[in-house]
C-alpha cells in the first residue's frame, strides 16, 4: 500500500526535500565534490574523470587513482596529450580497461573538437566515447546543474525499495526510471543524485540496510513492511561460462621476464600482459604458441579470475630462457625487480604472485 503524507506537499516532492536536507549535513566529503548547496560548480573534467572511474568500481578503490590522475593530468588537454601507454599503465589495477581506452579517446575528442571544453547538455555528453546514459546524466547534473534523471545500481536499489517494486530486474528498469524521475527535484539535481548514491552506499545497502537510521524511512514502502532486503527483486542469474587458457612465464637467468603489449582489439587491449593462448576468444581459448620452444613446466596451482562475462582458469607454464635468442612476438624483457611498475592488470598481477609463491614453496 502506498505511504501517504499528511502535508500539502506530495510524497514525491517530500522525498527530495527530506533527502537534500539530510545531505546538507551528512554528505560524504569526496575529492571530486564541492560541499552540498555550493554556489560554485565543480570542474567538469574532474566530474567526468570521477564518474568514469566510479563505473563498476567502489569509491574507496577509485580515490587513489583519481588523485594520481588529477595530479599528473590536471586538465583535459593534458590528458589528451598523454601517451596511450602512460594512461593504460596508470589505470592498471582499476579493471574494466575499455574505460581507460575510452577515457583517452574522449579526452582527445573534447580537446580537438570542443576546444577543451566539455559540452554542457546531457544529449551532447552522450555522444562522447565511454559516456553512456548514466554518465551523461550524472555529469550534466553534477557539473552543469541540469535537471537529469541519474540512475545507477545504488539508485535502482533505493527506488525499488521506496516503491516496493515487485517486478524483477532488468524488466523493472523502465518503471524504476519513471519513479526516479518522479522524485528528482527541479533544483539541485546533482546534489540529489549524489545524495541517493550516498544513501545507497551507506544506509540503503544491499545487505542489512539501516532503515531505522534512514531519513526516508517514513516514505519507504519496503521499510513499512520490513521487506527492505527483498528489493530489488532479481531475475535468477545464469552461471558464468568457464574458460581455460595457458599463460607463459618466460624468465631469463638475469632476472628478466618477457612481457607483451596486448593488441588493441583484444580484451585488456593496450595493456601490458604476459604471452598466452587466446583465452579471450570464445572457442579458441587453447589456441596459440609459446614465445619460445622448450620444456615448459606448469605450476601446480592455476590462476583464477572472474570477468564480467566469464570465469577464467589460467594454467601458468614456465620456462627459463637459456639462450640470448629473442622470443617470438611483440614484447620486451622486463626486470623482475621492477615488475610492480610494468602496469600489469590484475589478471597478470595474479600470475606474478603465483610464480613468486611457487618459488617460496
Ligand atoms: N558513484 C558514482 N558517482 C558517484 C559520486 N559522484 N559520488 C559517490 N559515488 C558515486
Ligand atoms: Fe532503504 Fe530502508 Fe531507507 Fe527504505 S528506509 S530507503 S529500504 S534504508
Amino acid at each position: 500500500m502506498p505511504v501517504e503524507t499528511k502535508t500539502a506537499m506530495s510524497r514525491t516532492d517530500t522525498i527530495a526535500t527530506v533527502l537534500l536536507r539530510h545531505y546538507d549535513v551528512h554528505a560524504r566529503t569526496l575529492p571530486w565534490r564541492l560541499p552540498p548547496g555550493s554556489s560554485e560548480r565543480p570542474n567538469p573534467y574532474r566530474v567526468w574523470l570521477s564518474e568514469i572511474m566510479l563505473q563498476q568500481t567502489t569509491v574507496t578503490a577509485v580515490i587513489p587513482y583519481y588523485e594520481k590522475f588529477t595530479a599528473r593530468w590536471p586538465n583535459v588537454k593534458a590528458l589528451a596529450e598523454a601517451s596511450d601507454a602512460d594512461v593504460m599503465a596508470a589505470w592498471a589495477g582499476l579493471g574494466y580497461y575499455a574505460r581507460a581506452r575510452n577515457l583517452l579517446a574522449c579526452a582527445r575528442v573534447v580537446a580537438r573538437e570542443h576546444g577543451g571544453v566539455f559540452p554542457d547538455s546531457e544529449a551532447a555528453l552522450l555522444t562522447l566515447p565511454g559516456v553512456g546514459a548514466y554518465t551523461a546524466a550524472a555529469i550534466a547534473a553534477i557539473a552543469f546543474g541540469r535537471r537529469t534523471v541519474v540512475v545507477d545500481a545504488n539508485v535502482e536499489r533505493v527506488v525499488s525499495r521506496l516503491f516496493a517494486i515487485e517486478t524483477p530486474l532488468p524488466a523493472s528498469r523502465p518503471d524504476i526510471r519513471q519513479k526516479a524521475d518522479l522524485i528528482t527535484p527541479d533544483q539541485r539535481a546533482g546534489d540529489f543524485a549524489q545524495a541517493m548514491m550516498d544513501l545507497g552506499a551507506g544506509t540503503c545497502t544491499v545487505r542489512n540496510p539501516q532503515c531505522l537510521l534512514c531519513p526516508l524511512r517514513g516514505h519507504c514502502e519496503a521499510a513499512q513492511t520490513n521487506r527492505a532486503e527483498d528489493f530489488p527483486v532479481k531475475a535468477p542469474k545464469k552461471d558464468k561460462p568457464h574458460r581455460h587458457g595457458i599463460v607463459w612465464w618466460l624468465e631469463r637467468s638475469d632476472g628478466h621476464v618477457w612481457i607483451e603489449r596486448r593488441d588493441d582489439k583484444r580484451m585488456l587491449g593496450g595493456m601490458a600482459g604476459l604471452p598466452g593462448t587466446q583465452w579471450d576468444k570464445r572457442g579458441n581459448e587453447a589456441e596459440g604458441a609459446p614465445p619460445m620452444t622448450g620444456d615448459w613446466v606448469a605450476l601446480n596451482s592455476p590462476v583464477e579470475h572472474v570477468f564480467t562475462h566469464f570465469r577464467l582458469t589460467l594454467t601458468v607454464e614456465r620456462l627459463r630462457a637459456v639462450k640470448e635468442a629473442d622470443p617470438e612476438g611483440n614484447g620486451q624483457w622486463w626486470p623482475l625487480a621492477r615488475i610492480g611498475k610494468a602496469g600489469l592488470p590484475t589478471l597478470y598481477a595474479k600470475v606474478v604472485k603465483a610464480v613468486m609463491q611457487d618459488r617460496d614453496d
